[in-house]
């Protein structure tokens, strides 16, 4: 049986859920792409790929740093979810339309996050780059000077492709988080990690390795999915292999995370009432139960998004939010 992909939704692919053209594919389509990329696509990328366990050769020495700070995922499974991708478009938050509820909802966070902070030409680096959408974004948006950090190459490829198509010069380094080329460490006035820091057993050991890229004084912007709530749940139910990939943790245990890591915490909360598109529906095997379990999961997530822009929607919280972020300082 086929088994859906992002390009499949797309109208692309083989499956054909989304017929080009129609307007339940372009709903569905707009659904996908509008969801903030890491999750969505590793999400599906978990289900379809589960984590290989053995590196190949050239990847030993870098997956054996990795596992020493408790890394579950690890390198080969990264390089893996990124393989035979297409390119996601760069966020663009000022973009019709209520769907992108969940980019803008992103975008009120980095507003708040670099609030008081004059960034136009300072240096931010994202930890964890791989095929990020939201680089071009921050250099747009906030006029940093952006540099990436993967330690995939091929990661590192696609966010170099995503960068040169939006005509945003910015330095993409393939190397492991926790072994920083001498001239970033110290180098950068932010540091933001999307989905990064809750694929490693020690939190706090993670973070203080994030931190160590910081001049004093720099700001760090921390999100994880909220794997404690609605979302973990569901996963731990539906699909193992992406809940025993994260260490679920709560706001709480992220703060946490970074005062033990020695980082000064301005704010951190919940994001969103709810987001369906992080339970995998795209991923089940059979195409007579995925079809359906789409298409509710796509008017779900359209009548939450319709209820909030009413403010109807229950305020974000530890239960059903799916995302949770965090903003700290570096003495
Ligand atoms: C969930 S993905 C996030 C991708 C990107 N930030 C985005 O928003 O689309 C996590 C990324 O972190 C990278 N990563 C995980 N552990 C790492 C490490 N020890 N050093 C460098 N990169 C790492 C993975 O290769 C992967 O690209």
């Amino acid at each position: 049986m086929a088994r859906v992909t992002r390009a499949d939704l797309h109208g692309q692919g083989r499956a054909g859920l989304a017929r080009p053209g129609s307007a339940r594919g372009a709903a569905l389509r707009q659904f996908v792409q509008n969801c903030p990329g890491p999750s969505w696509e590793t999400v599906i990328s978990f289900a379809r790929h589960p984590p290989r366990r053995r590196p190949c050769p050239s990847e030993d020495v870098m997956s054996n740093t990795a596992s020493s700070a408790g890394d579950k995922a690890g390198k080969a499974h990264w390089n893996q979810v990124w393989s035979n991708r297409s390119l996601p478009k760069p966020v663009d938050p000022h973009a019709r339309g209520f769907r992108q509820y969940v980019r803008q909802a992103f975008h009120r966070e980095f507003v708040r996050a670099f609030e008081g902070m004059d960034t136009k030409g300072q240096r931010l680096l994202e930890i964890g780059c791989g095929r990020s959408a939201w680089l071009p974004y921050l250099a747009r948006e906030f006029g940093f000077q952006v540099s990436g950090l993967d330690y995939t190459e091929i990661g590192c490829a696609q966010e170099r492709d995503i960068l040169a198509s939006a005509g945003i010069p910015g330095e993409i380094v393939c190397a492991d988080l926790f072994e920083p080329p001498e001239r970033f460490v110290g180098a950068f006035d932010a540091v933001v990690s999307l989905g990064v820091v809750e694929h490693f057993e020690d939190t706090a050991g993670c973070l203080r390795a994030c931190a160590r890229y910081l001049r004093p004084g720099g700001r760090i912007v921390t999100e994880i999915p909220n794997m404690r709530g609605l979302v973990g749940w569901v996963a731990k139910v539906t699909d193992r292999p992406t809940y025993d990939v994260h260490v679920p943790l709560d706001r709480e245990a992220l703060v946490k995370a970074h005062r033990d890591a020695g980082l000064h915490v301005l704010r951190s909360d919940y994001i969103l009432p709810l987001d369906v598109s992080l339970f995998g529906v795209g991923s089940i095997g059979s195409r007579w139960l995925r079809l359906p379990a789409v298409g509710a999961a796509s008017a779900v997530a359209e009548l939450v998004w319709a209820l909030d822009a009413r403010g109807l929607a229950p305020r974000p919280n530890a239960v059903t939010s799916p995302y949770i972020f965090c903003v700290a300082e570096k003495s």
